[in-house]
This record gives structure tokens, sequence and C-alpha cells, in this order.
């Protein structure tokens, strides 16, 4: 392979300390990138925004505390209750909005671009990051 094919791979990334750069609260980062999607770390407290993406599931991971997702599905609402280290995925087409009373750092793994109020949500409250991720250390 030629010097112009090869990059360097990014360097390992520990999750506590990139937990550590970063204090803002729904307001994803970007730790890792497979094929074309992200791993995306974020803390979360409080109630996030209900949302739906339209055409991609979402993957939550909670790393730390715990987080409650409400689901609106064909028989009614209903809520996840998810603690530390377990996994869930948000079926695409669902609407939901999470939601944490003790607060949670959770990591998340979607599609690059999707946007954390998805393609149609409620009005977006001013505690709400509306982005597709920021790199770590931004
Ligand atoms: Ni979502």
């Amino acid at each position: 392979m030629s010097n112009d094919t090869m990059k360097n791979s990014p360097g390992p990334v520990l999750l506590s300390d990139a937990l550590d750069t970063f204090e803002t609260l729904w307001s994803p980062r970007i730790v890792a990138r497979v094929n074309e999607y992200d791993v995306r770390l974020t803390k979360v407290r409080g109630e996030h925004v209900w949302h739906v993406h339209e055409d991609t599931d979402e993957f939550f991971q909670v790393l730390d505390g715990a987080l409650d997702i409400h689901l609106r599905e064909a028989d009614g609402e209903r809520t996840v209750a998810l603690d530390r280290g377990a996994v869930f995925v948000v079926p695409r087409g669902t609407w939901h909005k999470p939601h944490s009373a003790e607060g949670a750092s959770l990591l998340l793994f979607e599609p690059s671009g999707t946007s954390t109020v998805g393609d149609r949500h409620d009005e977006v409250p001013g505690h709400v990051d509306a982005t597709t991720g920021h790199e770590l250390g931004s």
C-alpha cells in the first residue's frame, strides 16, 4: 500500500476520560466512527423531548446512572427502565422521550448525521441540544 492511501488510526479512547471532558447535558460527543455509524457519549438528567427517527434504529447503553425511555407504540405509551449496564434499541419510526431523574451517562450508536431530536419532534426545550453530535474535545 502506498503512503498516500495510509492513514493514522485514531488512538484508543478511554470512555471514563472522555466523559470527564464535558459537562453539558443532552449534548453528545462523538468518540468513534464505525463505517457510517457514530459511537457517541452523552450525559443526561431530566427530560429530553418527544421525537422520532423515521429511518434508523437508535442504540442506547447505560454506562452509569439510570435511564427511562418513554415510548409511543401501537398499544399506547409504555416506559422502559434501563439500569447501569443495560442496552436497548428504539426501533425506527417509534416516538420516544428519554428521561433520567437521577442522571446518567450513555453510549449511543447510530448512523452519522442522526439528529438528537429526530426527523420530527415536539417543541425543543432550551436545555436540549439539537445536534448531530460534537467532536470529542469541543
Ligand atoms: Ni432518539
